[in-house]
């Protein structure tokens, strides 16, 4: 068995900054009760009109990825994105990636799990690594959900969380004598509750010449929906268990944790774990005050800013873990 490292990483978030003030000229909402509810202060909406797309946001990041890990586009010989938020309903955006990057007919994946999308990714480049299938993987979460929110006051319970970015690895072939890499990953799911966070249209329940028909305006089905408190229980939950889950396997404990990522899908959620787990100031990276929510986005953006930002060394442990839509939650141990 091989031994699977993070090569590379990096990010991309579009420059157009839209903070709460902005969005409470928009919508019955204040800095107040965002910041209060959810920590975040400001998030990145790609603008109309600008080139920024799901998949090119997702091919800057990933450039950026690649250069770190002292590689160069053609040397990548499998894609994996994550997105909710794809350019098209099909085909999806890794083949699109693979054409941007302007590399060989390599294989290209997309992985559909929301908030734990990247994880979920990971998890899959991990299992190719390890198996001597390939060599250096790319691995992307990137989102665009500004184009979609419902930004009025309907729908400002769930508009106010999310937000666009992109961040990418390269998950490589390691020194199989060194600790150093993925120790392991770990996923579940509990599909019953998939309508408690979910976007619902379009849907092949539906027939699509009908809904231009009906033209309704008061068709909500397009937007996403959440039922906020009861993700958020559900959530705290999840995280805790799928990071206790990790460690057990691995025969270590909270206290050897040196860096938690959570995906940032709520700043009280992340405290909330921190306390619960008893994990020490400073070991839990948060960006959602800038970024909001990013869903399949949001650990990589918040690896690679943790790692520019020099908050995790070599040898450090890392833990990467997620809950949402699905519902659908995650882990990844790494010694980095
Ligand atoms: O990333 C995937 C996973 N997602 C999550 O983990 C998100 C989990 N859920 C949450 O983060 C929180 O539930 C929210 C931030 C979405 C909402 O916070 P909350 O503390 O659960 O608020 P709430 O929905 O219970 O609403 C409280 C009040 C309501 O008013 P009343 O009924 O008490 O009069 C809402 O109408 O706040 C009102 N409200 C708002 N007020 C100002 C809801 N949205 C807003 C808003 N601005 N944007």
């Amino acid at each position: 068995m091989f031994r699977s490292v993070i090569s590379g990483v990096g990010h991309y978030v579009p420059p157009h900054v839209v903070t709460n003030d902005d969005l409470s000229k928009l919508m019955d909402t204040n800095d107040a009760w965002i910041q209060e509810r959810t920590g975040i202060k400001e998030r990145r909406f790609v603008e109309k009109g600008s080139d920024d797309t799901v998949s090119t946001m997702g091919t800057k990041a990933a450039r950026i990825a690649i250069a770190n890990a002292g590689l160069k586009p053609d040397d990548i010989d499998f894609i994996i994105f994550a997105t909710l938020s794809p350019d098209y309903y099909f085909p999806g955006p890794g083949v699109m990636v693979q054409d941007q990057l302007g590399i060989a007919e390599i294989g290209a994946l997309d992985v559909r799990n929301q908030c734990s999308g990247f994880v979920y990714a990971l998890s899959v480049a991990d299992q190719y690594i390890k198996t001597g299938m390939y060599q250096n993987i790319l691995v992307i979460g990137s989102e665009i959900h500004s184009h979609g929110l419902d930004i009025s006051d309907r729908g400002r319970g769930v508009s106010v969380i999310f937000g666009d970015g992109a961040g990418a690895a390269v998950v490589s072939v390691g020194d199989s004598k060194s600790d150093r890499g993925i120790l392991s990953t770990h996923m579940h799911s509990e599909g019953k509750h998939a309508k408690e966070l979910a976007l619902l249209s379009p849907n092949t329940l539906d027939w699509i010449p009908e809904i231009i028909k009906r033209n309704d305006p008061e068709d909500v089905s397009y937007f996403p929906h959440m039922n906020g408190n009861f993700v958020f229980k559900h959530a705290v939950t999840r995280f805790a268990e799928v990071i206790m889950e990790a460690l057990e396997a691995n025969k270590m404990q909270v206290s050897d944790i040196d860096m938690l990522i959570p995906h940032q899908a709520n700043l009280r959620i992340s405290q909330f774990i921190q306390q619960k787990m008893g994990l020490e100031e400073g070991k839990v990276y948060n960006n959602i005050m800038r970024y909001g929510n990013t869903t399949a986005a949001s650990i990589p953006i918040a690896l690679s800013e943790a790692l520019l930002e020099g908050k995790i060394k070599k040898g450090d442990l890392v833990c990467l873990a997620a809950f949402g839509s699905g519902f659908t939650w995650a882990s990844a141990l790494i010694r980095w």
